[in-house]
């Protein structure tokens, strides 16, 4: 039977936030499948600000993605064809299955999961690759204590939402920034963060002074430019400041600017350490299976923002820089 696939090509390198010319929408058919391959079919694409970062030229942590492939990206998808032992027809799997409607896979870095255990979406958000971020982010390269003040901003996404519930675990005092009341809301009543601040509608840095009148013992930052400069402005001694992304920064056109007051470090002997969650992939297990635990404990709420049809991929992604979502963005493509 022969597979018509479809797929979002990279047409151009975008200039500023990326516009439906810079995609290419293909048609073709899916190839047979070789010995040790499989075929996936995509329910559930995962969008992600760091896809803005993989379609720049120059040095990333991970190479370009060229013009004419296929978007890279992560996502869940059934098995609908094996030639690999480690994988039967049926199976749910997670991975980098790209922008397309069927992927071909040699199984490498592919991830099965159960459906029994958390509701598919949940795969590709607090229990997949943005609960792994925030739980190594936060844990790892943060260290905190109960008793500290933990600071996140990007709160109400897929990542900040699920790190300000572990800093609530670990019994810390847990302020979110995030846009809009809506959203400010939701991290306090839904999620248990004791504070929210809005950025779009307060002084950050007046309201960190008033949610940590001791000082930011962990600030998590996801978003970068002005808040990350208000932060700074006040850390406690011994800060740890954690560099997950910097969302403002992603789209700019002009150079980036880093923090202007970073002698905030020095002042409170702090340190501020960037990561990359894939360099935790040996972890991800250990992770995972606790994570699981929190989620069954109803410790650890997640939230998936599930937007429809594959053709609308340009728009969609979108949102995650218009601030459009709340928890984790994801496009479906097919029912389960
Ligand atoms: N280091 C790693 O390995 C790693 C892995 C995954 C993700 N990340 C990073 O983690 C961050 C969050 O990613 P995510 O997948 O969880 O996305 P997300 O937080 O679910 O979505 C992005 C959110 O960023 C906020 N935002 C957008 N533009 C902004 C701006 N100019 N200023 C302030 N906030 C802005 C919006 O919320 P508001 O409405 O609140 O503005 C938006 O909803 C990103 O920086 C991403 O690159 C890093």
């Amino acid at each position: 039977m022969t597979i018509l696939n479809h797929k979002f090509e990279l047409a151009a390198r975008p200039v500023g936030l990326p516009k439906r010319s810079d995609w290419k929408y293909a048609e073709e058919s899916a190839r047979d499948v070789r010995d040790g391959e499989l075929l996936v079919k995509l329910l559930y694409i995962s969008l992600d600000p760091a896809m803005r970062g993989w379609i720049n030229e120059g040095k990333s942590y991970v190479p370009a993605v060229g013009i004419g492939e296929v978007m890279r990206a992560g996502g869940l998808g059934r098995v609908v064809e094996s030639k690999n032992p480690a994988f039967a027809t049926g199976d749910y799997v997670t991975g980098m299955l790209g922008v397309q409607e069927y992927a071909i896979s040699d199984g490498k870095g592919l991830n099965k999961v159960d459906p029994k255990i958390a509701p598919l979406p949940v795969y590709l958000g607090g229990l997949g690759m943005t609960g792994m971020t925030a739980y190594f982010g936060l844990l790892d390269v943060g260290q905190p204590k109960a008793g500290e003040t933990v600071v996140i901003s990007g709160a109400a996404g897929a990542t900040g939402m699920i790190a300000g519930q572990i800093a609530k675990i670990k019994g810390c005092r847990t302020v979110g920034i995030a846009g809009g009341r809506a959203k400010c809301e939701f991290i306090v009543k839904e999620l248990g963060f004791d504070a929210a601040i809005d950025y779009k509608a307060e002084d950050v840095r007046k309201a960190l002074q008033q949610h940590c009148p001791k000082g930011i013992d962990i600030y998590f930052d996801n978003v970068g430019g002005e808040i990350l400069d208000a932060a700074l402005s006040q850390i406690a001694r011994g800060a740890r400041v954690v560099i997950c992304g910097a969302i403002s920064q992603y789209n700019n056109t002009t150079p980036i600017k880093g923090p202007s007051n970073y002698l905030a470090l020095l002042i409170n002997r702090a340190t501020m350490k960037g990561f990359i969650v894939f360099d935790y992939a040996s972890r991800y297990g250990e992770a995972a299976r606790e994570m699981a635990g929190w989620y069954a404990a109803g410790k650890l709420k997640t939230r998936e923002d599930i937007a429809e049809g594959f053709e609308n991929f340009p728009e969609v992604f979108l949102k995650l820089f218009k601030g459009e979502n709340t928890g984790k963005l994801m496009l479906k493509v097919a029912d389960a």
